[in-house]
């Protein structure tokens, strides 16, 4: 069921390092965006997969990782993401609306897929485009929108319920289980 599939899709920040992941397998993800809507059926955006050990190490580096979780400096080695894909356009600019949702549903449909394949990640959208850039030899001509980390989850993330107006920032235990508190139903619908 598609609610099961949505449920399953957290955001992911720990992982089993030693699985390792085929471009094909991101290939196959990036197949889901093609189909996704956008904006005016403008298809801007191009999508970079990245499964090279060597390379991933460049990049880990320049990802920011769950800032409320203050003390915890995103995945130590081991427990990283083993495939990334960045999701990249020629036209507009990072604060372009249309790019944006374009991007966000494109990263939607990349992120439900990789569930279904048993897999999971995380949207980073705070990164150092410059510095990544460098690592690819990208154009400048592209502007980078946000990094799909994906790989095989090693972390519980559980959902807790809260009402409107409590605290929305996730938090993880002493064993690594992620909190991500989400609002009620009821308190999300106007009527
Ligand atoms: C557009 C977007 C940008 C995000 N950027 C980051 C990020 O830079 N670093 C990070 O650790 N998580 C990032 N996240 C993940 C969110 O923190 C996460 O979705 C939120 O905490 C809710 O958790 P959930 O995905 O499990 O529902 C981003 C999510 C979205 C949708």
């Amino acid at each position: 069921m598609l609610k099961d599939i949505v449920k399953k899709s957290r955001s992911y920040r720990i992982f089993d390092e030693s699985y390792k992941l085929e471009k094909q397998d991101l290939v196959d993800l990036i197949e889901l965006a093609r189909f996704s809507p956008c904006g005016k059926n403008g298809q801007y955006l191009r999508f970079i997969p990245i499964c090279e050990e060597e390379v991933l190490k460049e990049i880990y580096p320049y990802l920011a990782w769950a800032a409320y979780l203050k003390d915890w400096g995103g995945p130590v080695e081991g427990d990283r993401p083993t495939g990334i894909i960045l999701v990249v356009s020629k036209e507009g600019s990072l604060t372009d609306p249309i790019l944006a949702c374009d991007m966000g549903i494109a990263s939607q449909s990349i992120m439900l897929g990789a569930v279904e394949k048993d897999l999971g990640g995380c949207m980073i959208r705070a990164l150092n485009r410059k510095k990544i850039a460098e690592v690819l030899n990208l154009s400048d001509d592209y502007i980078i929108h946000i990094a799909l980390a994906i790989g095989k989850p090693a972390q519980d993330v559980i959902v807790e319920d809260i009402h409107e107006g409590e605290n929305i920032k996730y938090w993880m235990d002493e064993d690594k289980t992620h909190h991500v508190p989400k609002i009620i139903l009821h308190d999300l619908i106007l009527d």
